[in-house]
């Protein structure tokens, strides 16, 4: 099949650049002799997830249980689950466990009471991380008060297994500078390594140190002392990432075909894909991203010209169905041709469709169902 004998808007994979950004990122994790356990939330694929571990992933993360019954499902057996899970659904969890190795973090001594006694009750230990806030300022415990305490205080339950500390660096999203990317990297991996050694020292020896985020990934990658890296969006890659400079262009896998589907002014087009495929995230970065995505220039679509952005075109406004593009001068643009759109934020993107295509230059060479999708419980 062709791109051209599809309805848009579509979801594409670029199969070459899916697959090179696998292997890159193997790569950068075999060397460094760390484990690599891949966010599964960008991909959402069995599928993809089995070529990421076919090339050297230990398992997957996901962050919903529902996610992980989806994988289990399709055959994928390591699976951590860097979330808050609740033990309201300690249920659920244990089914899982007769058929996967799983792990989860705790952050709060009640929940973790929680997780503690449904294990023992059910005659098992649960693997689980500390997870440790090194800035994002979203889950995780305080490095700096009470983190000792909290770590003794997991040893001690009997139903859990405490393997080590886990951190997400989300706050490099909002680096201003690759200085400052450097420095979100090298201060999560400076916490952790601390609180490791206080914790050996006080007795409680942890196996594991756990960092994953995509734009500190290039920086957390070689650092004494970590043992796991989870990068999720590296897969994909996207329009925050290119401005974050953790990806070029020519990297990013995931683009949206979308047709041009009113031209109501010189200076306005209409693209039929709106908030229902772009969603509304805006991009963030070092260098600047207006508007709701990049169209980009892949004519040739054999990997041989490099991409570009087509700069006269700015996604302004987004309505569920439409894109509101702005054009600078001119475009050839009419109504009936078609453009792809790189996203802002390609994991948003896999969680809206039933199905991605899997392209190479303008064949569809496969479909792949995104099995993980809308599983919030
Ligand atoms: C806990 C946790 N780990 C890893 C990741 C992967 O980060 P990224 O998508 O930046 O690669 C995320 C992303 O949200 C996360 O929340």
């Amino acid at each position: 099949m062709h791109l051209a004998d599809l309805p848009t808007p579509q979801v594409l994979i670029d199969r070459p650049r899916l697959f090179s950004n696998i292997d890159r990122v193997q790569q950068l994790a075999s060397s460094a002799g760390v484990a690599l356990r891949p966010h599964a939330k960008t991909h959402k694929s069995p599928a993809v997830a089995k070529w990421q571990i076919e090339k050297g992933a230990v398992g997957i993360c996901c962050a919903k249980l529902g996610e992980a019954e989806v994988f289990v499902e399709a055959g994928i057996n390591n699976i951590r689950l860097p979330y808050p899970v609740n033990p309201f659904s300690a249920a659920r969890l244990i089914a899982l466990m007769d058929r996967a190795t799983l792990s989860i973090i705790v952050d709060h001594l009640e929940v973790a009471r929680g997780w503690s006694d449904a294990m023992r009750r059910a005659g098992r230990a649960l693997d689980v991380l500390v997870k440790v806030d090194v800035g994002f300022h979203r889950c995780g415990i305080d490095p700096a008060s009470g983190a000792l305490g909290f770590l003794q205080a997991v040893a001690a339950m009997p139903g859990l297994r405490l393997r080590g500390l886990l951190s997400h660096a989300g706050h490099g999203y909002h680096a201003a500078s690759e200085d400052e990317l450097r420095s979100v990297a090298a201060r999560e991996t400076e916490t952790l390594t601390a609180l490791r050694d206080r914790a050996t020292k006080a007795g409680i020896s942890l196996d594991e140190i756990s960092v994953g985020a995509t734009p500190t990934l290039r920086f957390s990658a070689g650092q004494a002392g970590i043992t796991e890296l989870r990068p999720g969006n590296y897969v994909y890659f996207d329009r925050t990432q290119v401005a974050l400079g953790a990806a070029t262009l020519d990297d990013c896998a995931l683009t949206v075909l979308a047709t041009v589907v009113s031209k109501p002014a010189a200076d306005r087009i209409i693209l039929d894909c709106g908030s229902k495929t772009l969603t509304n995230d805006q991009a963030r970065g070092i260098t600047k991203a207006t508007g709701y995505g990049a169209v980009v220039v892949d004519h040739r679509g054999d990997g041989a010209a490099p991409r570009r952005v087509d700069e006269t075109l700015t996604i302004e406004r987004l309505s569920e169905e439409h894109a509101t593009v702005r054009v600078t001068g001119a475009t050839a643009l009419e109504p009936g041709d078609r453009v792809r759109v790189l996203p802002n934020h390609s994991c948003v993107v896999s969680n809206l469709v039933d199905v991605v295509r899997l392209v190479e230059g303008d064949r569809v060479v496969d479909t792949l169902p995104i099995a993980a999708r809308g599983k919030i419980t």
